[in-house]
């Protein structure tokens, strides 16, 4: 068997270049520009990269980005003030900040203080615990994204047994409710899981966000099965890889993210579409909890607002 190679850089393109098009709609419509701010604080260079992947992203689509930089030793209540700024800005339908915080900084004050309405990463308590009853605002964009890849490829994710390994607050929990609401069985593995392989070898789809190279292994996985890739590990020779031992797996699994062009292009695509519902929704729009416009775009559009 050879797996279909699940094209994630393809769909984030295919996707963006609709949202650049949905974003001129709305300044047509409305005046209104979708604005994204960004706090980032230190200089993890991981979170710099992904911060200026995040700020790029974000200008190719036509959504104002501003980026607020802040030294890694500022006072909580600094950031905390920034916050409650930017929740009062009209121009700024959403807010990220970046993770991780340095240690020293509580990350979960933080989070609380942005506005539900702006938090477009889902990290706020309201977003999480609306993902656990399967009607969150925003949906957190990595697993958003491994939603939508499903999807594209139009695999249903009902009935079948998604074993998850990850137990994240970014991706691994947040993705079992997301597949959860939509009827899958879920086990999500973690670091002290004993015997990985037991729980691996029975699932339709595995989703693996463990940041480890090469933790699954062919024997691990049922042949046909779904392999999604959530990991990006630098190698030393400067290589970037997943967490699947992919040369392996594509001989095995039905479909399978490559790593890079797998997940990572779909998780900044979905902040894109995450700020730009939550500008439309600023606009009086009828945006319904799964994060589509209530009947389409055009119901905005049709309003005459
Ligand atoms: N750090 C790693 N992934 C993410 C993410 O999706 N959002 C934020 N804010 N920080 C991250």
């Amino acid at each position: 068997m050879s797996a279909k190679i699940i094209d994630g850089a393809q769909l984030a393109m295919d996707i963006r270049r609709d949202l650049s098009r949905r974003v001129e709609s709305l300044e047509a419509a409305s005046g209104v520009t979708p604005g994204l701010a960004v706090v980032l604080v230190g200089d993890d260079p991981a979170s710099r990269v992904y911060v200026a992947n995040k700020t790029r992203a974000c200008k190719a689509v036509g959504i104002r980005s501003v980026l607020h930089r802040l030294d890694a030793d500022v006072e909580q209540d600094s950031i905390i003030a920034i916050i409650k700024a930017l929740n009062e800005d009209p121009s700024v339908h959403g807010i990220l900040v970046q993770l991780p915080l340095p240690p020293w900084i509580q990350s979960r004050p933080v989070l609380e203080a942005i506005s539900v309405e702006k938090d477009v990463d889902g990290f706020h308590l309201y977003n999480v615990g609306g993902l656990v009853l399967g009607d969150a605002i925003f949906s957190p964009c990595t697993p958003y994204g491994v939603v939508k890849l499903l999807e594209s490829v139009g695999i249903s994710v009902d009935g079948q047994n998604v074993v998850i390994v990850g137990a994240s607050n970014i991706v691994g929990k947040p993705m079992a409710h997301m597949l959860m609401t939509r009827d899958a069985t879920v086990a999500i593995c973690h670091a002290k899981t004993r015997d990985l392989a037991q729980f691996t070898i029975l699932a339709d789809i595995l989703v693996v966000a463990a940041g480890v190279p090469n933790l699954i292994l062919p024997q691990m996985v049922k042949t046909g099965a779904v392999v999604i890739d959530v990991g990006i590990n630098r190698m030393a020779d400067g290589r970037l890889v997943g967490d699947v031992d992919f040369e392996a797996l594509v001989k095995k699994a039905s479909y399978i993210t490559p790593v890079p062009g797998g997940v990572g292009p779909m998780t900044v695509t979905m902040l894109l579409e995450n700020t730009y519902l939550s500008a439309l929704r600023s606009q009086g729009a009828l945006v319904n909890r799964a994060g589509n416009a209530a009947s389409g775009d055009e119901a905005f559009y049709a309003s005459g607002r």
